[in-house]
């Protein structure tokens, strides 16, 4: 290669009409667009969003719409990793039969507060469920010739003040979380590329960080690929030196920092090397020959009814059964008069805001306008088709079912007094560049409800949200599903779970608080300053995040991590617990129950020689028949074992007594045991 075709494949584009700037000659018209070398057959990289399926934004592509999936917080929910491989193959496929050769996704951004506004992208608290998952998506994705991009490196974990915050925390803190979770999905799915985030870690700008990216990302992780900067995430040309490779959007820049003029001036200044560019240039074009795309490409059909049914698969395994009362779900089919109320859930079901946001197929069925900044896809609440009205009607031809919006409580009273049941939806909308003010349901939800289930007994409650939410009328209602965002699928889902064609599947991968006050920053950092004021985020938790911190202060949770309920029931027995060189535990898991269902067997660390930690360790999931016994052994992943040394650069796990746990949720020790592990120490 030239120094110019090097030097071609270091800035990218912004893929949509920008700033006065016109779609580049060549773009098909999506996030990004970086321009290829003809003379080599090295094509352009043309980039799209990204986690939840393929977005338009501003509309360059009228005409194209998508499958929606739900939000991550369903994939996560289902704690599957066939699953999330489908998921991933769904999206590669999507983006590969458009023409798109780069998914800018998974999310792997833990959500630390469960107020962040793209917790519905990133769906996780806890780095092993994080990043065994995300890995799964990539290795999807990367089943077509599409580069999958971990984003966004690193400690992305709240949408405020998120392009000038400096997150704080030690070093071991932040290799046994945030960290973590990348180094899991970065072996598990080698992704070719990773997107910085806009944050400061520790003080530099995340893509000028070299500690992050040259030390952490590239010498200690051997990462081959190659790291592009988030949308307007550059500060400055010393990026390059930095460790970042390629500048997306340069047209979201102060200025275009990786322009061939300023590279080459930053080479004739010393300030870099020709090596350096080499390198750059070896990291990019290395990522799109392992993606297979310096080969012939086949072209990939695009198969909607297919990804569909992906989707609604998707909804209906990362739903959550959060409370059954009397066994008021499954609704029996021989419901005369139902009343739905709420949620928009005469039009659709609710999407998660920014650039994720996927044009659904069908078009959106309802957009509610809300005051906020940027494009209305940062905003505004889109809803994608079809109703969960017309699905639980048609559960129950022949009856009555009607609709109210809500809003007055008392008129929807009325019509719950004359119901047999009573389904209420409620939404809360999260997005990018906001974070969620606080976690009661908005717009008087909450008086709804309460008016409701005061009317009627037989009141369902399913919520749409973008992460966990406070629920004073818990005890009041008969049931409650978290359904989260849950896309295409979303309504015949939903129906099939309510009316007991499909069994609650779902366990929490996100601790749900009884209060603010319990978290370990009730005000959330830096949420009402101005735009653009620099502040800390201190994690001073460290890596206590979610159900390890709840656990280290003996708080109590109003639903715990991994918690779920089921239309059966599961019993644990027989654990054994092998030591030595490696933890293993084998256990036995039954359906106890009347009807087949799927049981999530969570396997934690309860003690080490240092004292009490509790973390993950592994899980298994089992679809089992009624009666049905599987025998499951779990293999105790090494590094939540160990405790990280920065001082001594290693991981490092003491000979003695280590103490399991076993059970349905981070809280739950249906099985204990405890084995003696050996010493040893493994590079980070
Ligand atoms: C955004 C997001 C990132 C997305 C990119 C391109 O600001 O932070 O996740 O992939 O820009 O749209």
């Amino acid at each position: 290669m030239t120094l110019d075709e090097k030097l071609t494949l270091l800035e990218g584009h912004a893929g949509f009409p920008f700033r006065g700037q016109k779609t580049p000659e060549g773009a098909i018209g999506s996030a990004g667009f970086v321009p290829g070398v003809a003379r080599l057959g090295i094509p352009s990289l043309q980039e799209t969003d990204a986690g939840l399926g393929i977005t338009d934004p501003e509309n360059v592509r009228p005409g194209d719409a998508a499958v929606a999936l739900p939000s991550a917080l369903s994939l996560a929910s289902a704690w599957d990793e066939t699953e999330a491989e489908a998921w991933g193959g769904m999206l590669g496929r999507e983006a590969a039969s458009r023409g798109f050769n780069v998914l800018l996704g998974p999310g792997l951004d833990l959500a630390r507060d469960p107020r962040g506004g793209r917790n519905f992208e990133y769906g996780m608290e806890d780095p092993l469920l994080a990043g065994q998952l995300a890995g799964a998506v990539i290795r999807g994705i990367q089943q077509s010739p599409v580069i999958a991009v971990g984003k966004h490196f690193a400690l992305n974990d709240q949408e405020s003040g998120r392009q000038v915050l400096d997150a704080r925390i030690g070093e071991a803190a932040a290799r046994e979380s945030d960290w973590l979770a990348f180094e899991i999905a970065l072996e598990q799915g080698k992704p070719g590329a990773v997107m910085c985030a806009y944050n400061r870690v520790n003080g530099p700008y995340a893509c000028e960080n070299p500690f992050l990216l040259n030390q952490v990302l590239k010498a200690d992780w051997h990462y081959p690929g190659f790291v592009l900067s988030d949308w307007g995430a550059v500060h400055g040309t010393g990026a390059a030196a930095a460790g970042l490779d390629q500048e997306s959007a340069a047209e979201f820049d102060a200025q275009p920092f990786f322009s061939p003029g300023a590279l080459r001036g930053a080479l004739a200044g010393g300030a870099l090397t020709p090596a350096r560019i080499d390198d750059m240039a070896t990291r990019i074009v290395g990522a799109i020959a392992a993606a297979g795309l310096l080969d012939p490409q086949l072209h990939v059909a695009p198969e909607p009814a297919r990804d569909l049914e992906i989707a609604r698969r998707a909804a209906a395994a990362g739903a959550v059964l959060l409370r059954n009362q009397g066994a008021a779900l499954p609704l029996p089919k021989a419901l005369k008069r139902v009343l739905v109320v709420g949620g928009e859930a005469d039009a659709g079901v609710l999407a998660g805001g920014g650039s994720s946001l996927v044009k659904p197929v069908g078009g959106f069925a309802r957009v509610v306008a809300q005051s906020g900044p940027g494009p209305a896809a940062f905003h505004d609440a889109f809803f994608d088709p079809p109703s969960p009205l017309s699905r639980i009607a048609a559960k129950l031809p022949g009856a009555s079912v009607t609709f109210d919006d809500g809003r007055y409580p008392a008129r929807a009273a009325a019509g719950a007094r004359a119901a047999d049941a009573v389904i209420v939806f409620a939404t809360q909308w999260s997005g990018e560049m906001t974070d969620i003010p606080d976690l009661a349901l908005p717009g008087g939800q909450d008086a709804t409800i309460e008016a409701v289930a005061a009317a009627n007994p037989r009141t369902i409650v399913v919520l749409e949200t973008g992460g966990p939410v406070s629920m004073p009328w818990r005890d009041r209602v008969a049931a409650i599903v978290e359904a989260w965002y849950p896309g295409s699928g979303g309504a015949d889902a939903i129906a099939d779970l309510l009316f007991g064609d499909a069994d609650f599947a779902g366990r929490l991968p996100v601790t749900f608080p009884a209060a603010l006050a319990q978290l370990p920053s009730p005000d959330l950092p830096g949420q009402y300053l101005p735009q653009g004021t620099p502040f800390v985020v201190d994690y001073g938790e460290g890596a206590n995040i979610g159900y390890r911190w709840f656990s280290a202060r003996r708080e109590t949770p109003l639903y715990p991590f991994g918690f779920g309920l089921s239309y059966t029931r599961f019993a644990l027995s027989g654990l054994a617990v092998q030591g030595g060189h490696a933890l293993a535990l084998s256990f036995d898991v039954r359906n106890a129950g009347a009807r087949r269902g799927v049981a999530v067997a969570e396997a934690y660390l309860t003690r080490r020689p240092g004292g009490p930690a509790l973390r993950l360790i592994g899980w298994a999931r089992r679809d089992l028949a009624p009666g049905e016994t599987a025998h499951v052994t779990i293999a105790a992943n090494p590094r939540l074992l160990a405790d990280y040394d920065a001082a001594a650069h290693r991981w490092i796990r003491a000979a003695g007594e280590y103490r399991v746990a076993v059970g349905a949720a981070s809280d739950d020790a249906a099985l204990t045991g405890q084995a003696r592990l050996e010493a040893a120490t493994a590079p980070p």
